[in-house]
């Protein structure tokens, strides 16, 4: 192997500059060239790339976002961008190429390969946590982490003013994000895919707003305090700003609606994200130079492993039936102390 490309894919995540300096450092070593292509699969369909100094990685470990620049690629869906990506891989002699991103990324990376003879590793990098075969992607700890001091700071205004707060965090369909988030910030209320959609399937919109409320009102009548629920983004129709305008209108419930957003996906990445980018980037390389293709790099029980990447875009990793019981545990002793 003499030259490897590398891309940043999807939602940019805290800890993507992080593996590119990682990789490039590990490729060095072992004499191989690492070309960046730019916003994601875009750079490869026109091709748009920098060849990767030392210079170029230095002190970009402790920095958001990704230096490569990322993107969602529509034209990697089609044939035209598929064939379009192989060229330049030819063109520019690429022998293997890395992409860090999320299953879409890995979906895209799935379909290059069968056009392409390089080849391909996946490393898991999105706040969103979804990728099954990795205990955690690249960005979430720093995502869960910004978004707890974020509430605990609502926390100081909500008690405050004795309010309601509905605070919407990311995740697309996923509830990882919300549910460490709500455990770590003591919310009253988590409204997730794992609970909320899944219990009671059979109770309406309706009926669901109705249980909502009467638990609200029960707290309220127990004590005189802020009360947070945090809610998966995508999965309320409408999201924080119409189940706030709902509890309104249905039971005179007045919330506050905050729509935490794209500063989930941003600043500098904790240690843990830091480190996991070290050693998934430096084991891609590894495993490029032993001749693997078709894996993701992923950590499994505090060990780098090898995942098919097929079997990583199968299915959506979920939240684990501890976490959610870990809140319930807690919600149920805290019930028994009102
Ligand atoms: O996948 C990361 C993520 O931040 C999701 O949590 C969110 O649903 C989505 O990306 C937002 O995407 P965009 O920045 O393109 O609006």
């Amino acid at each position: 192997i003499k030259h490897i490309g590398i891309l940043t894919s999807g939602g940019d995540a805290p800890g993507m500059n992080a593996a590119i300096r990682a990789i490039v450092i590990a490729a060095h070593h072992y004499k191989i060239a690492v070309f960046g292509f730019y916003a994601g699969f875009n750079g490869l369909i026109d091709d748009e790339s920098v060849l990767l100094s030392d210079k170029a990685v230095a002190h970009i470990i402790h920095k958001g976002g990704t230096i490569l620049k990322s993107a969602r690629c529509p034209t990697m869906k089609t044939s035209l961008g598929i064939a379009q990506a192989t060229s330049t891989l030819m063109k520019e002699k690429i022998d293997g190429l890395i992409v860090i991103g999320g299953d879409g990324s890995f979906t895209g990376l799935l379909a290059l390969q069968k056009q392409w003879s390089g080849q391909v590793i996946g490393i898991p990098g999105t706040i969103d946590n979804d990728i099954d075969g990795s205990d955690f992607s690249i960005g979430f700890s720093t995502a869960i982490n910004t978004a707890i001091e974020a509430i605990d700071k609502i926390r100081d205004t909500a008690e405050a003013f004795e309010r309601i707060f509905i605070v919407e965090l990311m995740g697309r369909n996923s509830g990882h994000i919300t549910y460490n988030v709500g455990i770590a910030c003591a919310a009253e209320q988590i409204i997730s895919f794992e609970n909320f959609a899944t219990k009671n399937q059979t109770a309406s919109e309706q009926e669901k707003l109705l249980a909502l409320a009467k638990e609200i009102k029960l707290a309220q009548a127990n004590r005189h305090a802020s009360y947070i629920i945090v809610l998966a983004e995508n999965l309320w129709q409408g999201g924080a700003t119409a189940l706030a305008q709902q509890l309104q209108t249905l039971a005179n419930i007045d919330c506050t609606a905050c729509i935490l957003g794209h500063i989930q996906r941003g600043g500098s990445p904790v240690a843990k994200d830091r480190i996991l980018a070290t050693k998934l980037g430096v084991g891609a390389v590894q495993a490029m130079i032993a001749g693997k293709s078709n894996i993701m790099i992923a950590e499994q029980n505090n060990a780098v492993a090898h995942v098919a990447l097929q079997t990583a875009i199968m299915h959506q990793q979920g939240v684990s039936n501890n976490l959610v019981q870990a809140q319930e545990n807690i919600l149920a002793l805290t019930a028994q102390r009102l």
